[in-house]
């Protein structure tokens, strides 16, 4: 399983770069807002450093509007993926951009028939969303399990991005689960080197060695 940050904030995206994990970025509206700058100036600033996917996603609900807008986040850089939300309109554009060579994911998936929907569609990703399934008493691990039997039972290549990660434990299940990738906020890729027998190893070896000067 690959790791991809979920975040449009430039010095998050350049400190996880920094620790050669980061094979990708996504962002969403939400996280693009926070932003204090446009939406393709902050795109051509990831795709400068990231080489790997960057998901962008269109705020267009018709098809139309989202083909449109598809086709000009393509043109920012080659890693673009465009992010279209899963709808009838949705799958529309993705099937229309995968025609053209454009790689898509498919955000809010909340069920696997959504997921294979996707798949048909041409997506190059789907994005279930973990925490969002977990925050209204559902299973959001039992999804990326169901979705990943279905593809290997069909020989799907779509990629499965485990989405809307909150804690180092969705990380690890998500990886046992088979999702190809988990897209994580900074704090949890920070979490997730974090081990206190690591720090307590660190000190001790260290003091040993200064202990013999
Ligand atoms: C994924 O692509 C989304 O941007 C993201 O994971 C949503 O997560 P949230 O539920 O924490 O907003």
């Amino acid at each position: 399983m690959k790791f991809f940050i979920d975040t449009a904030n430039m010095d998050e995206i350049r400190e996880a770069h920094s620790w050669g994990i980061v094979a990708g970025v996504t962002t969403n509206p939400t996280l693009v807002a926070k932003e204090n700058i446009t939406f393709h100036d902050r795109l051509r600033e990831i795709t400068n450093l990231v080489d790997g996917s960057v998901s962008a996603e269109v705020i267009a609900l018709d098809a139309k509007g989202m083909i449109e807008e598809g086709l000009e986040l393509a043109k920012i850089a080659p890693n673009i993926t465009v992010k279209v939300p899963m709808t009838p309109d949705g799958m529309q554009a993705v099937a229309a951009l995968a025609k053209e060579g454009i790689k898509t994911n498919v955000t809010l998936v909340f069920s696997a028939n959504q997921a294979l929907l996707a798949a048909r569609a041409g997506a190059s990703y789907v994005s279930p969303f973990l925490g969002r399934l977990d925050d209204i008493g559902h299973d959001g691990l039992e999804l990326i399990d169901t979705i990943s039997d279905i593809f290997a039972i069909h020989d799907i290549q779509t990629e499965i991005i485990a989405a809307s990660i909150r804690h180092p434990q969705h990380v690890t299940a998500a990886a046992l689960k088979g999702a190809h990738i988990a897209t994580c906020p900074l704090k949890v890729l920070k979490q997730l080197f974090h081990h206190p027998l690591t720090d307590k190893g660190i000190e001790a070896f260290l003091n040993d060695w200064n202990a013999q000067k």
